[in-house]
């Protein structure tokens, strides 16, 4: 992502300049079956420990997190006189919004026990948690964690929870904005993947849908992912990411997410030498930046149309202004002028570099 982060600041930043509104970038949705790793997957994403994970039902309702990108605290310090957040990292709830978490591990805390307060035993709520996090290390982007595909109910979990899991998770898929990361075991049959079936029930040509394959360390002895990894029993347009979370052994010994990461790429290039470079959390990070690039390209000449109808407003107003402003509207039209050229700028410099990193890229994706 941080090759990602300067271009879209400097989009963002003439966007204000200008007054109107950003780029909206596509929200991440997570899908998967119950305790197939999708909050651990988000996880590695965002590169901090913040969200309760383990065995059984514990993400029982939405977590919709919006990540900011905020300059880093040394920049904040001069520019408003030490007034601000003294943090590099800081999140927030809507729950409670007054509360500065620096903590992440507080933030955790706060995610369960809204979800205990608000819940009933192992139930779960389609009322989703809104969690911010800012940081000079993320893209301004939305993540969401849902409740995995359960069939059986346990615990004070109603009848129908299969149905009603299914409808919280298709609402937010659904929206053409939502790209869905469909997260699946290794050590389980693709083919009966509920995740992937409802991402094609929205997605039908899979112009939107990444799969992950988690686990890779669990399966049997004698077996690999290999053909699952190579699209041959499922091919995903957009791609298949074979991925080692930290284990829940991990989990309870506070393995960091740095050590999980290189051990993880020791695994890969062990018993996937051919693919290693194709899989892990790292490469489904830029993956995924890959993606969003796309979807910045595609947003493009819309961009530039509303630049250009934007000139011409100004030019307009200007004019109405007549001859007695003159010497100002010189001045306003040299302000215009250079907010324009420094737009196209940022968009040109923007489409070159998505062509170079397409040249870079390993894998084809369309999108
Ligand atoms: P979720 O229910 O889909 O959000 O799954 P979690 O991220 O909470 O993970 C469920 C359990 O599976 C936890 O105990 C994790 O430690 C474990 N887990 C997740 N991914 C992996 C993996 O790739 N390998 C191993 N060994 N364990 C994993
Ligand atoms: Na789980
Ligand atoms: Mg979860």
């Amino acid at each position: 992502m941080e090759t990602l982060i300067p271009i879209i600041n400097r989009l963002q930043e003439v966007f204000l300049t200008l007054g109107a509104e950003i780029i909206q970038l596509p929200q991440i949705v997570v899908v998967g079956s119950q305790s197939s790793g999708k909050s651990s997957v988000l996880e590695s994403l965002v590169g901090r420990d913040f969200l309760p994970r383990g065995s059984g039902i514990v993400t029982r309702r939405p977590l919709v997190l919006q990540l900011v990108n905020v300059p880093p605290l040394e920049e904040r310090r001069k520019q408003d006189n030490g007034n601000s957040i003294k943090a590099e990292e800081w999140g927030t709830f809507l729950h409670c919004k007054n509360q500065i978490f620096t903590d992440f591990s507080e933030i955790r805390k706060e995610i369960e026990e809204e979800t205990a307060g608000s819940t009933n035993n192992k139930g779960i709520s389609p009322e989703p948690i809104y969690l911010k996090i800012y940081s000079p290390n993320v893209l301004s982007l939305t993540l969401v964690d849902l409740p995995g595909i359960t069939k059986v109910p346990v615990g004070d979990q109603p009848e129908d929870i299969e149905a009603q899991v299914q409808k919280m998770i298709l609402s937010y898929i659904s929206n053409p904005n939502s790209l869905i990361l469909c997260v699946s075991p290794a050590n389980s049959d693709l083919a009966t993947s509920d995740a992937l079936k409802l991402a094609r029930e929205v997605d039908p040509d899979g112009r939107r849908t990444l799969l992950v394959v988690s686990k890779l360390d669990l399966m049997d002895a004698g077996t690999d992912a290999l053909e699952v990894l190579l699209g041959r029993v499922i091919p995903v347009r957009l791609g298949i990411i074979g991925v080692v979370n930290r284990s829940q052994h991990d989990l309870n010994t506070q393995k960091s997410l740095a050590d999980s990461c290189k051990d993880e790429q020791a695994f890969l290039q062990r018993y996937y030498p051919s693919l290693a470079s194709r899989c892990g959390s790292r490469y489904l990070a830029r993956t995924l930046s890959r993606l969003l690039m796309h979807h910045i390209r595609d947003c493009l000449p819309e961009l530039k149309t509303r630049v250009t109808v934007l000139t011409a407003q100004y030019q307009s107003r200007l004019n109405s202004y007549g001859q007695p402003v003159e010497d100002h509207s010189a001045t306003l039209l040299q302000i215009v002028t250079k907010f324009a050229s420094d737009y196209c700028n940022t968009i040109e410099g923007t489409a070159r570099h998505i062509q170079t990193s397409e040249l870079c890229g390993g894998a084809r994706i369309c999108y």
